[in-house]
């Protein structure tokens, strides 16, 4: 499968725990720009279909194209080098180097020179040019010489994406990043994740269904492992199975 326009598709997913069919026959396709909401109650297998696509488990059936190449059974490793990044995951933000030197240890591990010994000058100044444009671009400027312990929490949020575009992705995987944010950081944190639309592909599990219909160009809604509806939130929010799903799941 190859279908021109898309980074991402998925075909038959599922994944077996024991007797439980936590995800059952998944279909993806994801755009290789702009934003796929994936909601659904707790427990719909959202963050499965996650750990699946990044091969952190395997699938039990099914099939995962990225850009027209079967996936399926790639490695993590390789499936992180093809451009797949789960933000909050490979990234670890560390708390006491200061913002900028967080953006300098992601792109050294990015460009391999994390277990060089010497390291020319120019390529450290090219390293350093990178870390302030990356910072500039998510609006943490301003911020190079905070440590990241000392950010606030929706900024801390920031810098941990900051770190994950360090390792170039082409597809973010985004698991509820607004997840204990208060209103203000969710704006700014959704405006964020929307200017990278144009840049990348983005999967987003989301709650908050504010930010999802005001982020998202289409999703797929996730009931008992079963994609219920797809398409614009929008024409998905109309239909009476998405709400009997929201009805008797726990939030949403
Ligand atoms: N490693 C595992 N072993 C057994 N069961 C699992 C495992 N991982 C997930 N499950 C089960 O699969 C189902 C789907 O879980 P998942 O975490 O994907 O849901 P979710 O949609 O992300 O929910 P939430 O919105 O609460 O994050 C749940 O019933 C969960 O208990
Ligand atoms: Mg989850």
């Amino acid at each position: 499968m190859s279908d021109v326009g898309y980074a991402l598709q998925v075909r038959g997913l599922s994944k077996r725990f024991g007797d439980f069919l936590a995800v059952k026959n998944v279909s993806l396709d994801i755009r290789a720009a702009g934003i796929h909401g994936i909601i659904g109650p707790n427990g719909a297998g959202k963050t499965t279909v996650f750990n699946i696509l990044t091969k952190f488990l395997a699938p039990t059936t099914g099939t995962i194209w990225f850009h027209g190449q079967d996936i399926t059974r790639l490695t993590p490793v390789e499936i992180a080098r093809r451009g797949i990044v789960r933000s909050f995951q490979i990234s670890a933000v560390f708390p006491n180097l200061t913002v900028l030197q967080n953006l300098e240890v992601a792109l050294q591990r990015q460009a391999g020179l994390a277990s060089q010994f010497w390291r020319s000058r120019k390529i450290l100044a090219q390293l350093n040019d990178r870390a302030f444009d990356l910072l500039r671009s998510v609006g943490l400027g301003e911020f190079w010489n905070v440590k990241a312990k000392s950010l606030p929490y929706g900024r801390k949020r920031t810098l941990e994406i900051a770190t994950t575009l360090a390792l170039e992705p082409k597809l973010l995987l985004l698991d509820e990043p607004m997840a204990g944010m208060g209103h203000e950081d969710i704006a700014s944190v959704s405006s964020l994740i929307r200017s990278l639309a144009d840049r990348y592909a983005i999967i987003m599990i989301e709650h908050n269904l504010s930010v999802v219909s005001d982020i998202c160009d289409r999703i797929s809604v996730l009931s008992r492992g079963e994609v219920i509806a797809e398409g614009p939130y929008s024409e998905v929010s109309r239909n009476s199975a998405v709400r009997d799903a929201y009805i008797g799941g726990a939030d949403g």
